[in-house]
């Protein structure tokens, strides 16, 4: 008895498509869960510092929601956790946590709850589609969010796509990065990003990676952004000319992704270029593929 999911991490809005865009990267996060007599949370990884361990713990929390919802009474729970998903760094570990618990906690009582109805109570907790919609379905999402119900479309990623982040050695709360935006924008730079995010979904929907780099182009959250990554302005300006397809902030950052060739000899230059460019501004960061 007992169940366990393995759910990936997520990169969100891909430039322009803020709340909206997200895909699944292979970076993961396990969740265990059994009912007990008693409550029991284990945390094992490196990235756990903080986290409850109590009935107060994110994971049990929202699977007490899915039970609620499936109206199943099922107050004691045996869960353990593990994660190489690092924390607060754009890389959606709240989001695949939530995910991870709901999906769990489903599948303990036998899945009553649909995946629609999973990707709502998960986005109404995070409260945009993005992160949660490309942990519970992987691959590439579009979604959108009105309050109560996301409608979604999963793609598969084109084959020769690879990503490459690049993690910088301190963290970004989302709430931060989200104070720093603006409430209003102007009709031109709507229209830029309307433009960008439908050319951007189409050119991966057809497989058009060469029109990829000007797509993933973005006025609604990165420019106000920049300022909260040292580097980023820079990288998000030249990173097509060392080799990437296109590059964007991962959610709401620090981590940097870029989209690239997999058969593309340039790689090296490029994972040299994004660290560099970080060193010299003092941030330490890690790249990986
Ligand atoms: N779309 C969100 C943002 C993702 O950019 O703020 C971060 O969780």
């Amino acid at each position: 008895e007992g169940v366990y999911v393995r759910i990936p991490a997520s990169t969100a809005n891909l430039g322009p498509g803020f709340d909206t865009l997200g895909m699944a990267l292979s970076l993961y996060a396990w969740i265990g869960m059994k009912e007990a007599d008693e409550t029991a949370i284990r945390l094992y990884g490196n990235e756990m510092e903080g986290i409850p361990t109590d009935k107060n713990n994110l994971v049990y929390q929202v699977a007490q929601m899915a039970f609620r919802e499936a109206g199943v009474h099922l107050p004691e729970l045996e869960i353990s956790m593990y994660s190489d998903i690092p924390l607060t760094r754009g890389l959606g570990s709240s989001a695949s946590a939530i995910v991870g618990a709901l999906y769990a906690a489903n599948a303990l009582i036998g899945s009553p709850l649909p995946d629609a109805r999973l990707l709502d109570m998960a986005t109404a907790i995070e409260d945009h589609p993005d992160n949660v919609g490309a942990s519970l379905f992987g691959g590439f999402i579009t979604a959108v969010w009105d309050g109560e119900h996301a409608d979604y479309v999963r793609m598969e990623p084109h084959e020769d796509l690879e990503v490459l982040v690049v993690i910088p050695d301190f963290q970004l709360k989302t709430s931060e990065a989200r104070k720093v935006l603006p409430e209003k924008i102007g009709r031109k730079d709507a229209v830029y990003n309307i433009s960008r995010s439908s050319l951007l979904v189409a050119a991966l929907a057809q497989g058009r990676l060469d029109l990829i780099g000007r797509a993933m182009s973005d006025r609604l959250h990165q420019p106000y952004r920049a300022g909260l990554v040292p580097g980023m302005a820079e990288i998000l300006e030249r990173a097509v000319e060392h080799g990437a397809l296109g590059i964007a902030l991962s959610g709401a950052g620090p981590t940097l992704l870029a989209l690239v060739d997999r058969h593309s000899l340039r790689k090296k230059e490029l994972e040299s270029y994004l660290l560099n460019t970080m060193k010299a501004e003092g941030i330490s960061a890690s790249a990986r593929w």
